[in-house]
């Protein structure tokens, strides 16, 4: 089969090796893919946001089923545009991505069905928003109502921070239209679990969950960034809790969006915090997360393209989704100043028998060079994560970059959660 993966970043670098493994599979094209990614399909120079140019090369390349991966083109309705040419597809249509490109549904979608969040309020103009934090619980969390490149939560720790993320959002734009509405919500804490389900709208099955760390630098310090390693399983998510989130979070939420009329059918992302509560949705990703598709892919043992068909047909229930009982760890080599400023350009030299997945990175006459904030990210399985752990950092040394950066604590809060 000809296999057409949108996107060109880590996550898609880890679903294309995985898809190579199926003995289905003859071709696969990555748009826009990455350096790195076409060492293991052609990447066609078209922007994941260009949906005429997608749907264009699909109907002269006899593409027989499409990946679409990063939320924007989900969102923007490019599953839609690519069924109306009768390409099946593997992802969410227009109608059901608003569950990741609007908070302010996701959050009505939650309350009207009883699934257990954060509580919060909506604004749709700075003055109620600034009168209501007046007097809200600080510290207190803002979001953007739509998609901001995962920069659209503000923790604020006082008052006036808060205030400032207000008029950022929804005076000054910062986010664009993704800012017309906003979301102040009730700050909530406990371990942070994700939890990737595949979905057709009928059957739900979770995969292994992960761990992700967002922030810059080690012990959880310095600015949210898109994510700087992650390990699975996550020792925190223990078989009841498990069960817990299957009864009152997985499946109320495919069954409120059957009811809403907006059947999901993909990866539906749970972003979750276990509270002393029990476990609440921060939030719902309408796609496979990054970087925990990193971790997570290499632990399914099934074949993925015969899952993402059996998505596509609405036969989930006929699939085998196993996955390994061992661990995996992915640690993030960034251009240092990431998420800010940073230099990019340099030479990478790295070895090619291992999963590194590519996220920055470019073709220039034969050399790949760095080319983004994530440059890429190593990834290793093992028995225990313990193990992994000290493998991914092993294979760290192995790769070189000028300016490269790294945490060095993935996954040792984890480590304090294995009993
Ligand atoms: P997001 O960009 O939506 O992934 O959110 C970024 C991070 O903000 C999450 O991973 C959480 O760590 C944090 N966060 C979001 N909502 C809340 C909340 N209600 N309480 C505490 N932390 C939150
Ligand atoms: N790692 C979080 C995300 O993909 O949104």
């Amino acid at each position: 089969m000809n296999i057409m993966v949108v996107g060109g970043g880590g996550r898609e670098h880890a679903i294309i090796n995985k898809l190579n493994k199926s003995p289905k599979v003859d071709k696969i094209y990555a748009l826009p893919g990455n350096g790195g990614i076409a060492a293991d399909a052609e990447c066609v120079s078209i922007d994941a946001k260009d949906l005429d140019a997608i749907v264009d090369f699909a109907k002269k390349n006899n593409i027989d089923f499409a990946v679409v991966a990063p939320d924007d083109p989900l969102v923007m309705g490019c599953v839609d545009r690519l069924k109306e040419i009768g390409v099946p597809c593997f992802g969410p249509d227009k109608k059901a991505a608003i569950i990741e490109g609007s908070k302010v549904f996701s959050k009505n979608l939650m309350k009207n069905y009883n699934i257990p969040t954060a509580g919060y309020e909506v604004f749709t103009d700075a003055s109620s928003a600034l009168e209501y934090l007046e007097t809200a619980p600080i510290p207190t969390v803002i979001k953007a109502d739509g998609l901001a490149l995962g920069k659209g939560v503000i923790i604020a720790q006082t008052r006036d921070e808060a205030k400032e993320a207000v008029l950022s959002m929804m005076e000054d734009k910062v986010f664009g239209e993704s800012g017309n509405q906003i979301v102040v919500e009730e700050f909530l804490t406990g371990p942070e679990v994700s939890v990737l389900s595949f979905t057709d709208g009928k059957t739900v099955v979770p995969m292994v969950s992960s761990m992700d760390h967002k922030r810059a630098l080690d012990n959880d310090q310095g600015l949210n960034t898109g994510g700087m390693g992650t390990i699975a399983p996550n020792p925190y998510y223990t078989e009841d809790i498990a069960n817990e989130c299957m009864e009152k979070i997985f499946l109320p939420t495919i069954d409120a969006m059957n009811k809403e009329g907006r059947s999901f059918s993909g990866c539906l992302y749970f972003g979750l915090m276990l509270t002393d509560n029990g476990p609440k949705v921060i939030e719902y990703n309408c796609r496979f997360g990054d970087p925990e598709t990193q971790v997570v892919l290499p632990l399914l043992e099934s074949d993925l393209l015969d899952i993402m068909i059996n998505i596509s047909n609405g036969t989930l229930d006929k699939a085998e989704v196993k996955f390994s009982s061992g661990s995996a760890c992915c640690v993030v080599m960034a251009s240092d100043g990431y998420p800010q400023k940073y230099e990019s350009g340099f030479e990478i030299t790295m070895p090619t028998d291992k999963n590194i997945y590519v996220a920055g990175a470019k073709l220039s006459e034969g050399k790949l060079l760095t080319a983004g904030g994530r440059v890429l990210g190593v990834t290793e399985t093992a028995p225990t994560l313990k193990e992994a752990i000290d493998k991914a950092y092993e294979t760290v040394k192995s790769v070189n970059f000028e300016n490269a950066y790294y945490r060095t604590d993935i996954g040792q809060r984890a480590l304090k959660g294995v009993n």
